[in-house]
């Protein structure tokens, strides 16, 4: 067994941990630094990001300006996002944007060489950058260049974490799994950064690759670490059917049209001023409502889901080629469309979780209201929280870059000072007691199959705890997922090997995902109002008088416990939401 040592160690290859890498390296070189991934780092979901990143870079231009972002990501939040928490975010993200320009990132440009920025939803004016709609990926690769080149950041790929060491023998890290050989081994520092992206592959039809089943949530919330606002889930509007493929908001953005089975843009409906481009907890709930209103479109040679479609054709060819280029890819290959000349149908998905680690506004990791030393949580695993009960498109990037940059830095100053020893005893101890129990669910002879509990697991979250709510169906949706609770500790694991052993890793990913939806449909329950991606057909209204407050969940042995606090309100007062 082996004991790795660092100064840093970073769980999670996406935006989030790679921005906090570079920042703690490049502030000392002296310092080392681990970077985990349980992928090949470069597969880490942060490359699906299509259509942007927001940030003001031209102040003044079209009346926008620092306090016009901070108002439309807090009136689209649904004035639950902490306000000055928005306010380091919108003033941030311009020399994020500038610093990704600096690391080759090709973004889409005018004649005249300057950043282009193109319109995304809940925003009042165009304030996303954008390399064509493969943005992530061009973020990702600058960063993944720029990391490669400092020899003091070392990356572990194929390592799954399977537990925090938290403040135990005065050290922060993991325990993992060598992936490719099955060795365990304790990956240790005075700091711990996590940036595991989020968890909305609890849902079956999802954007979001198999990977993100929040493990870093779920981990965190095992070692004691407090989880916020979990019952938000967010919905994009645009999923192909039937895979659920991301169709980015920039395709609206661009000038893309919602229609329904009549042919009708419906958006007229539902938010007259900005149409296709309402915030997306509007747009998915309209076009739900269309569909249950008899207006959705059924087509059973593609799917059993009802859809409405995404109109791009009048676009043309030309700005479809130039700014959605991988779209068109995309409906070729999986559906044979065109989108210039055929309709593409779309129908809510989900996309997003604005709920993660309850963190202070300096990413710093929560435990009953107290900063852990040496752990904070970075990008979607983390809430801080900007996004409150509905993010807007293309701030999830700016997030990422910001608070990688915040929680790298923080990491470092804590290296400086620190001058704590590790525990090698109490270290290798943990490693064992980790090693016993993995052993001890290999060696289950019968029990359920976990691909069968996943299975259910999706249909549960994707039928009962979707874009509309009741109390009906997230009852049924708790009685469900608390049975899956106890049958996986009973299921059984096909392959016994430790090399590569996928079965395991998915068995693994599958409990944590067990444990937050149950977060999820509690936060949820408790909830009786509508706000953001929370909407509840009993309580149609959003109530500031009794739930102006994030959701707060803390472990309590097998069970846990929900509580409350306080929105950071500076000087956007609430109002009502119109569009
Ligand atoms: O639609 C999109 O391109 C997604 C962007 C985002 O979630 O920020």
């Amino acid at each position: 067994m082996e004991i790795l040592k660092y100064d840093i160690v970073i769980l999670g290859s996406g935006i989030a941990g790679f921005r906090a890498a570079l920042q703690a390296a490049k502030s000392n070189p002296k310092l080392k630094i681990a970077v985990l991934s349980k992928l090949h780092a470069m597969r880490s979901h942060s490359v699906s990001a299509e259509g942007g990143i927001s940030g003001v870079l031209y102040p003044g231009e079209k009346n926008d300006s620092i306090d016009l972002h901070a108002y439309d990501t807090i009136k689209g939040s649904d004035y639950l996002a902490d306000q000055d928490a928005v306010e380091i975010l919108v003033n941030s993200a311009p020399s994020e944007i500038k610093l990704f320009d600096n690391l080759g990132v090709p973004w889409n440009r005018d004649e005249n060489g300057r950043i282009v920025l193109r319109a995304f939803g809940g925003m009042s004016v165009p304030r996303t950058a954008f390399a064509a709609d493969k943005t992530g990926f061009a973020m990702m690769s600058a960063l993944y260049d720029s990391v490669l080149q400092l020899e003091n950041i070392e990356i572990l790929h194929e390592n799954y974490a399977t537990r925090l060491i938290v403040n135990e023998g005065h050290a922060n890290g993991v325990v993992a799994i060598d992936m490719a050989t099955g060795d365990f081994k304790a990956i240790v520092g005075k700091a711990l950064i996590i940036a595991t992206g989020g968890f909305a592959r609890l849902y079956g039809f999802t954007t979001t690759a198999y990977s993100s089943t929040g493990d870093g949530i779920a981990m965190a919330y095992d070692a004691g670490i407090s989880l916020k606002n979990m019952e938000f889930v967010q919905f994009h509007p645009t999923g192909l059917i039937p895979s659920g493929i991301l169709i980015t908001e920039a395709a609206r953005g661009e000038g893309g049209y919602l229609r329904n089975s009549k042919g009708e843009r419906f958006m007229e409906k539902y938010a007259k001023s900005v149409m296709e481009l309402a915030p997306r907890d509007i747009v998915s709930r309209s076009i739900i409502t269309e569909i249950d209103n008899g207006n959705g479109i059924k087509d059973e040679k593609l799917s059993d889901l009802e859809f409405v479609y995404l109109d791009l054709r009048h676009l043309g060819e030309e700005k479809i080629d130039k700014n959605l280029s991988m779209i068109k890819e995309i409906t070729i290959n999986r559906l044979g469309l065109d989108p210039s000349k055929e309709q593409i149908p779309i129908r809510p998905v989900a996309h997003f979780t604005m709920g993660g680690i309850n963190t202070d506004i300096n990413g710093a990791a929560l435990s009953s209201g107290k900063p852990v030393k040496g752990v904070w949580a970075a990008g979607e695993c983390g809430c801080v929280s900007v996004h409150g009960s509905n993010r807007l498109g293309s701030n999830s990037l700016s997030e990422c870059a910001i608070w990688g940059k915040m929680t790298g830095n923080s990491a470092a100053q804590l290296c400086k000072s620190s001058t704590q020893a590790f525990d090698d005893k109490k270290i290798g101890a943990i490693v064992e007691a980790e090693q016993q129990r993995i052993s001890s669910i290999l060696d289950r002879k019968s029990g359920e199959n976990p691909y069968d509990i996943r299975h259910t697991l999706w249909n549960t979250m994707d039928n009962f705890v979707g874009v509309y709510r009741s109390m009906d169906k997230l009852a049924k949706a708790k009685a469900i997922v608390d049975e899956l609770h106890s049958k996986i500790d009973d299921a059984v694991i096909a392959d016994k090997s430790m090399v590569y052993n996928t079965n395991l890793i998915d068995y693994l990913q599958l409990k944590n995902m067990i444990a937050l939806a149950r977060t999820v449909i509690a936060g949820a329950m408790e909830r009786k109002e509508s706000r953001g991606a929370h909407a509840m057909v009993e309580y149609p209204k959003r109530d500031d008088k009794n739930w102006l407050k994030h959701t707060i969940v803390q472990k309590d042995g097998d069970g846990f416990k929900v509580s409350y606090m306080p929105v950071k309100i500076t000087k956007w007062q609430p109002q009502e939401r119109k569009y």
